[in-house]
């Protein structure tokens, strides 16, 4: 039986294993998916067990998608852009680190109404998922990209892959037609983003990573005052379709079903 799984810390709350799964059944593969949780001392054994075949393929979340890529053999161009590695497999014997962050925002923003070409972006947040964000918005032709971290220096770091980026301090409004909350503000019903909107006009759109709450205070004030508004849900289900056509050579369903799955 193959064996997959996803890496983080904390894992508890990870969906991958669910939609993951659903597929694998679906499909009639002989393999199953789970999730661990591990501390940077287990990244270098993990690899070994990749090489050994005894892990056939593995996802990687928060906070080691930067730091796995030091005990990888080659990085995908994607990958080596962010540095940032969400999926890994095995190419012959070589151990490869591939993004799929990227293509699962990218997918994401195509189903919706907003056409980023030419656009304003705004980005609050500068952690792992940022760089992927950005590779996406660049590939999607965006005009311009401000970023706001309330750790400036973290900000400057991202800045550092993609040098033509803004960064104003946390707290600023810079003038946007898209802004993003990257932050883990909003996992918590009560967290709340100091930022004033209120004299903005109307029609931006407001794109939230966070997917669980399915609304969080971001959206539902920016729905509130007419704008449009999308969670990271979509984010989510891509990012795992790419891994698994990666994997697997099938191409997954995505269905109501699914959808009804994650909200469980
Ligand atoms: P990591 O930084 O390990 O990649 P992450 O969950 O991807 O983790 O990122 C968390 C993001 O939410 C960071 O941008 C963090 O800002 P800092 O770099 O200053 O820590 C941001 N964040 C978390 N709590 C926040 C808060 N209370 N106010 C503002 N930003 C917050």
């Amino acid at each position: 039986m193959k064996k997959y799984l996803v890496i983080g810390n904390p894992i508890e709350h990870s969906l991958s294993p669910l939609l993951h799964n659903y597929w694998i059944k679906k499909n009639n593969i002989f393999a199953e998916y789970d999730k661990k949780k591990l501390n940077t001392s287990d990244l270098k054994s993990l690899v070994d067990q990749i090489r050994e075949k005894k892990l056939n393929g593995v996802n990687v979340t928060v906070p080691f998608k930067k730091e796995i890529i030091s005990y990888l053999d080659k990085l995908s161009p994607e990958a080596e852009s962010t540095q940032s590695v969400n999926t890994i497999y095995l190419d012959e014997d070589t151990i490869i680190g591939h993004n799929t962050d990227i293509a699962g925002f990218e997918h994401s923003l195509k189903d919706t109404n907003f056409n980023v070409k030419g656009k304003k972006v705004f980005i609050l947040g500068a952690g792992g998922v940022v760089p992927s964000i950005i590779f996406a918005l660049k590939k999607m032709e965006v005009n311009d990209i401000t970023l706001s971290n309330r750790t400036r220096k973290k900000a400057e770091n991202v800045k550092e892959l993609f040098k033509n980026i803004k960064v104003v301090d946390w707290g600023n409004l810079p003038d946007f037609d898209m802004i993003i909350n990257a932050t883990s503000l909003g996992l918590n019903f009560s967290d709340k983003i100091e930022l004033d909107f209120s004299k903005l006009e109307k029609n931006k759109f407001f794109f939230d990573i966070i997917y669980n709450p399915p609304e969080t205070n971001f959206l539902k004030n920016a729905k509130k005052s007419g704008n449009l508004t999308a969670n990271g849900k979509k984010m989510f289900i891509y990012q795992a379709y790419e891994a698994f056509k990666l994997w697997h050579g099938v191409k997954p369903v995505i269905n109501e079903e699914i959808y009804k799955l994650l909200d469980k």
